[in-house]
Formats: C-alpha cells, sequence, structure tokens
C-alpha cells in the first residue's frame, strides 16, 4: 500500500488544528477517520473521510468504543491527536471537577487511545502517533497550572512511548505549538494579537503533520516547537 493511501484517524477533527489536518490528508489522498463530540458539526462530506462520535471526557465509554474502532478498522496506522480544550485562571477558580475534565481530555484519553492501537501499530510495518503538545508543555505559567500539566503529561507520555516503541516501526511525535489562530480561543478571554507574526494557522501545524508523515523509514521527528514570530496576547 502507498504511503498515501494510509489510514488517519484525527481526533478533534471539526474544528481548528484537527480540522486543517483532516482537511490536508484527504487533499492527498489519505483514508480519514475523524472524531467530535457531535458528528452534525462536519460542514462537509468526503468520499474518503468516516466521522466518528467520541467524547473524551467519558472515559468509561471512551475505552470500549476505541476498542471497538480499533477492532474494525485494523487499516488505521496513524493517529493524529488533537482532540483537547484550554481553561486558565489560578488555581483557586477551579472546582475539582473541573481539574479533572482537563487532565481527562487533554490527557488520559490520549492514553486511552494510544494504549488501544500501539498493540496492533508495533506489528505494522510503519504507524505514527503524533501528539498536539504546546508551548504549555515546555514551561509552566502563570494561570495555567492544570493546562500545563495536562500538556506536560502529554510530553512525558510521550517520550516514554517513543522509546517502548523504538524497536517496532511505531513512531512517536510531539508538536508543540505557540498560539494558533483557531476556536480554541472562542471561550477564553484573550486570544493571540491580530497581525500575521502574532500566531499561527491551523494550516501550518497541517503541513508539519505532513511532513512528519512523509519522513523515510529509518528517521523520525521526536519533537517539533513552533512558534509565531513575535509572540502578542491580546485580552478581550
Ligand atoms: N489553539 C492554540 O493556540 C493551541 C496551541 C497549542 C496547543 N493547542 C492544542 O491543540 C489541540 C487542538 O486545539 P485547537 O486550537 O484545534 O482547538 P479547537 O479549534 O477548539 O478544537 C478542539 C477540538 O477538540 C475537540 N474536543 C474538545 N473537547 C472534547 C471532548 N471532551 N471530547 C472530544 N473532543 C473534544 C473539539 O471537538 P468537538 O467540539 O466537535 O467535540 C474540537 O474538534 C488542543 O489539544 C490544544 O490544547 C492549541
Amino acid at each position: 500500500m502507498s504511503d498515501l493511501m494510509r489510514t488517519v484517524l484525527v481526533t478533534g477533527a471539526s474544528s481548528g488544528i484537527g480540522r486543517a489536518v483532516a482537511k490536508e490528508l484527504l487533499r492527498q489522498g489519505y483514508f480519514v477517520f475523524g472524531t467530535s463530540r457531535d458528528c452534525n458539526q462536519f460542514e462537509t462530506s468526503h468520499s474518503h473521510f468516516s466521522p466518528v462520535e467520541m467524547d473524551f471526557s467519558k472515559l468509561s465509554l471512551l475505552a470500549e468504543q476505541v476498542k471497538q474502532l480499533q477492532t474494525k478498522q485494523p487499516s488505521i496506522s496513524v493517529i493524529v491527536f488533537c482532540a483537547g480544550y484550554g481553561r486558565f485562571g489560578a488555581l483557586e477558580q477551579f472546582s475539582y471537577q473541573q481539574i479533572n475534565s482537563l487532565m481527562t481530555v487533554n490527557f488520559t484519553a490520549q492514553a486511552v487511545l494510544a494504549r488501544a492501537f500501539v498493540p496492533s501499530f508495533k506489528k505494522k510495518g510503519r504507524a505514527d502517533l503524533i501528539f498536539m503538545g504546546s508551548e504549555s508543555a515546555l514551561q509552566g505559567r502563570r494561570q495555567g497550572a492544570v493546562y500545563c500539566a495536562s500538556k506536560f503529561a502529554v510530553r512525558g507520555f510521550s517520550q516514554a512511548l517513543r522509546e517502548e516503541c523504538a524497536k517496532s516501526q511505531v513512531k512517536v511525535t510531539l508538536i508543540n505549538p505557540g498560539m494558533v489562530k483557531s476556536e480554541f480561543f472562542d471561550q477564553l478571554d484573550f486570544e493571540p494579537g491580530d497581525d500575521d507574526n502574532n500566531y499561527i494557522l491551523p494550516e501550518d501545524l497541517a503541513a508539519a503533520v505532513s511532513y512528519i508523515l512523509m519522513t523515510r523509514p529509518g528517521i523520525l521527528v521526536d519533537e517539533l516547537v513552533i512558534n509565531p514570530v513575535n509572540k502578542m496576547i491580546k485580552f478581550k
């Protein structure tokens, strides 16, 4: 099978980075399974696109759903983990439930999903796990205690998993973007500045994913840090 015919699972494919990744890979001829909590959110249909409804906050259901998906769709050999959200503020502004939910959606659900696919991925000629970390996976910052914790967890997980998979053809990559102009900021009180230099576009990350998937068998991209040239936050 040609690399361009590979089957990819993109989580969070209804919006922002995941949507751009799904669109770019469809354009290149990949088969794409895309997740959302509500598949009515997918704007267009495409003969190579299959919607999958999954809520990453519902871990008990998710474990069974991803096991079934892996069994029914054994051709999936790439997962691009884009589902996630941001909540910021001082720690005392978070309820227990909000802490739990952010860690669950941004980290634990990714581990559960990877857990379901890694055993079969290790038997394949090539497989890719591409996680969406953040600049918040690299440096803890004020107002970001829980979000940074969730992203540090993804980073530690991906580093360890990369080592675990080193003897197989499973490549584990982490992308750490700075601020991306997406719906991520819709519910937040800040966003990137308006100048082109102040933000990354979701399409920039889709291009990065595309590059990672095209690397030759003998190498892997372990981590990629991508930033706007001039970081600028605008408060709404
Ligand atoms: N935007 C940035 O500046 C930025 C920077 C660095 C890293 N990131 C990371 O990149 C990832 C994608 O962000 P984005 O900018 O693309 O945000 P976005 O435009 O808000 O998209 C988030 C996606 O995650 C899905 N999602 C959210 N909560 C979910 C849940 N409980 N269960 C399942 N899916 C859920 C959403 O799907 P539905 O709503 O359809 O379910 C949506 O498709 C996140 O992990 C984020 O932390 C973003």
